[in-house]
């Protein structure tokens, strides 16, 4: 039996020339999420054209590299790329008019996406591990929609690499389930560590002031997230359930902060859908069985996460304005980044009877002005720039906090959300926020 299992691996490894050959004209193709992606393929993806593929469409989630395919408009009609998370290569791109944004929630974007596949092959392009004596390779730093891609029955190229943690749950893949391997050893896309500043550290305190003991955890991407883990270690059995696996969890699970032992789902496991941080963070998760890899439309379906104990979620915004709308992916109609899961976890956090969410953001922003220069600018607003997406709902949105306090827009109505989010805007824009709130009838 085990000698067969190495024959079927055999059998699909393939050089990636030979990998790109295996793609057709037409082909519906996803790629893993963020530092899972297999980075040496995409790097040379751009080539299927010189075999003569065209019309392929590409979708992908927050992509490491800047990619040929991404940044060469020569290419676009060979690989027509759409982002659901734009990274910094993907901003650029699409300011070039190469790549284009579909607008989803994280936890139906792969159902959703599939609207636009017509018919087509479905194709998934996934980074893994080397496969292990049972058969088994990992999908490693991300399960978020990849295997719901090989569920609806996708062809499947991974690239198998040994520097990738092997993580367990929905990431365990079957060796049969793979159409090519290729194998190639690269370094995993790491981020640097951030260095807290004095607003972190406040914004930090608000919000652990406010997390009580034995919560069940959600953590969003940006910088104030892991502050705010930093500022959480005072706290005793919180539980993990999160899209994203950081740096600032891992840090509370080796502090016993973390324990997971309240937990509705999973007790004993902190649930994720992908990780992104540092090779530390990596390291971490390596054969680790306390970190439980599930897809992210179970993991970020709403009515999931708010069976979870006391669930709390600490995402932060671009801009919030006076009726608490906040704008978290485009500054105005450019796309930043994505929803992401931003809005299924504060509304998931809204379904559990004890749920708490925060949107943490600072009070000012310094932003490019006039190209050369830099302007500082208030991130509470009377109104969301002109064409900005709404990420967050005033429906939804819980506490906001600023490195001034935080207050609680839930159920108040909107003359008494003008007064508290003007209490926590940066001093110097008070007054301002207050004429303009009359002046514009929302007092
Ligand atoms: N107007 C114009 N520009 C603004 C701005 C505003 N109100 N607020 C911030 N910016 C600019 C900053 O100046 C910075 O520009 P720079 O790169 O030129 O310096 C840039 O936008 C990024 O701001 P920053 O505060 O550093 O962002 P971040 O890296 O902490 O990420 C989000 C913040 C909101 C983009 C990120 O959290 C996000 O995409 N959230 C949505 C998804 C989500 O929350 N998912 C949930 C769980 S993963």
């Amino acid at each position: 039996m085990v000698k067969d299992i190495h024959q079927l691996y055999k059998s699909k490894v393939k050089t990636i020339d030979e990998a790109l050959q295996t793609l057709q004209s037409g082909d519906f193709i996803i790629t893993s999420l963020g530092a899972a992606e297999p980075i040496p393929l995409l790097n040379e993806l751009h080539r299927i054209k010189d075999y003569g593929i065209q019309g392929c469409d590409l979708t992908n989630c927050l992509p490491m590299g800047a990619y040929e395919f991404i940044t060469n408009p020569a290419y676009k009609d060979t690989i027509r790329t759409t982002g659901w998370f734009y990274s910094p290569a993907m901003r650029q791109a699409h300011k070039n008019e190469i790549v284009s944004f579909a607008p989803q929630h994280l936890h139906t974007a792969f159902t959703k996406r599939m609207h636009a596949r017509d018919g087509r092959r479905l194709v998934l392009l996934v980074g893994c591990t080397p496969m292990d004596h049972h058969g088994y390779v990992s999908l490693s730093l991300s399960t978020t929609y990849e295997r719901d891609a090989i569920d609806k029955g996708a062809f499947v190229i991974a690239v198998a690499n040994p520097n990738l943690p092997r993580t367990f749950g929905d990431t365990m893949v079957h060796v049969s389930e793979l159409d090519v391997v290729v194998e190639n050893t690269y370094d995993v896309p790491a981020l640097a560590e951030s260095l807290l500043n004095d607003k972190d550290k406040k914004i930090g305190e608000f919000i652990a002031e406010l997390v009580e003991d034995e919560a069940t955890i959600q953590l969003g991407i940006g910088g104030i997230p892991n502050a705010v883990a930093e500022a959480l270690k005072v706290k005793k059995n919180l539980g993990i359930h999160t899209e994203m696996f950081t740096d600032g969890m891992m840090d509370l699970i080796k502090a016993g902060v973390v324990t997971n032992r309240k937990k509705t789902l999973y007790p004993g496991k902190s649930v994720a859908t992908f990780a992104l941080g540092s090779r530390k963070l990596y390291d971490f998760l390596d054969d680790n069985p306390s970190v439980l890899m599930k897809h992210g439309n179970w993991t970020n379906n709403p009515y999931v996460i708010g069976q979870n104990h006391k669930m709390t979620s600490i995402n932060t915004t671009l801009e919030v304005d006076l009726f608490g709308q906040c704008a978290s992916e485009s500054i105005g109609p450019m796309q930043f980044s994505g929803t992401g899961g931003q809005s299924d976890t504060a509304v998931g956090a809204q379904v559990c009877p004890e749920g708490k969410s925060f949107i943490a953001l600072y009070s000012t922003a310094s932003v490019k002005y006039k190209e050369v220069e830099r302007k500082t600018i208030s991130k509470i607003v009377p109104m969301l720039k002109q064409g900005a997406a709404v990420s967050l709902s005033r429906n939804d949105v819980d506490y906001v906090v600023t490195e001034y306090g935080a207050v609680r827009l839930r159920g108040q109505a909107v003359t008494e959300r003008v007064k508290r989010l003007i209490s926590i805007a940066h001093p110097d824009f008070r007054d301002e926020l207050r004429f303009e709130a009359k002046r514009n009838g929302i007092w």
